[in-house]
């Protein structure tokens, strides 16, 4: 299928997206405290920049996993369905667990992805998304932290596709379509 043209229009730079992971680096490590170890879990594929500068900022006993679960096809329309594409490789049972997401929009994701790893009995769950799209919301969730609310705009770059496109693209874009008849 044929790509309608469009262009990105910064929303968010690469400058403040750092700083705010700095910060929120430190709230993670005031909740967790410096000694513990804790399994810093990203959902593929779009939390992987997120999660590479997250870790860099926590200095503290992390382990990286990754699970992939799939709401998505080529398209910019959530489903309600979520499928569990790659599990994790380790146990989690008994330890402290952070999910790392890239935005939460209707929430879905997030609610099955905790759901499912609520079930594996980890002592503590918590929860962070670089971007919410609040006003998308169709269930009751929120991330522990959250790095930007945004509006309803379809957005790519750190990490974030449209049609697997865009994601090496150092800040968060607005997506613009171009009326290609104008
Ligand atoms: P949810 O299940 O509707 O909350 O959808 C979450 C997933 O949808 C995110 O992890 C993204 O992969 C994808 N998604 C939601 N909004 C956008 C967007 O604006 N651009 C690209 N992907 C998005
Ligand atoms: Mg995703």
């Amino acid at each position: 299928m044929a790509q309608p043209a469009y262009a990105i229009d910064q929303m968010i730079s690469a400058k403040s997206i750092a700083a705010r992971i700095e910060a929120l680096a430190k709230e993670i490590k005031a909740h967790y405290g410096e000694t513990e170890k804790l399994v810093v879990v990203g959902l593929l594929r779009g939390s992987f920049v997120f999660i590479a500068d997250l870790v860099r900022e926590l200095d503290m006993n992390v382990e990286v996993d990754f699970l992939e679960a799939s709401s998505y096809g080529n398209a910019t329309e959530s489903s309600r369905e979520v499928r569990i594409l790659k599990d994790l490789r380790g146990e989690i049972g008994g330890r402290d667990v952070l999910v790392v997401e890239d935005i939460v929009d209707t929430g879905f994701t997030l609610l099955h992805v905790t759901r499912m790893l609520l079930n594996r009995e980890p002592r503590r769950l918590e929860t962070i998304a670089l971007l919410d799209k609040p006003a998308r919301r169709e269930v009751d969730i929120k991330a522990t932290w959250t790095g930007f609310e945004i509006p309803d705009e379809f957005v790519v770059g750190y990490g974030i596709d449209y049609a697997q496109r865009n994601r090496n693209l150092p800040f968060i874009g607005k997506v613009r379509f171009l009326d290609e008849g104008a």
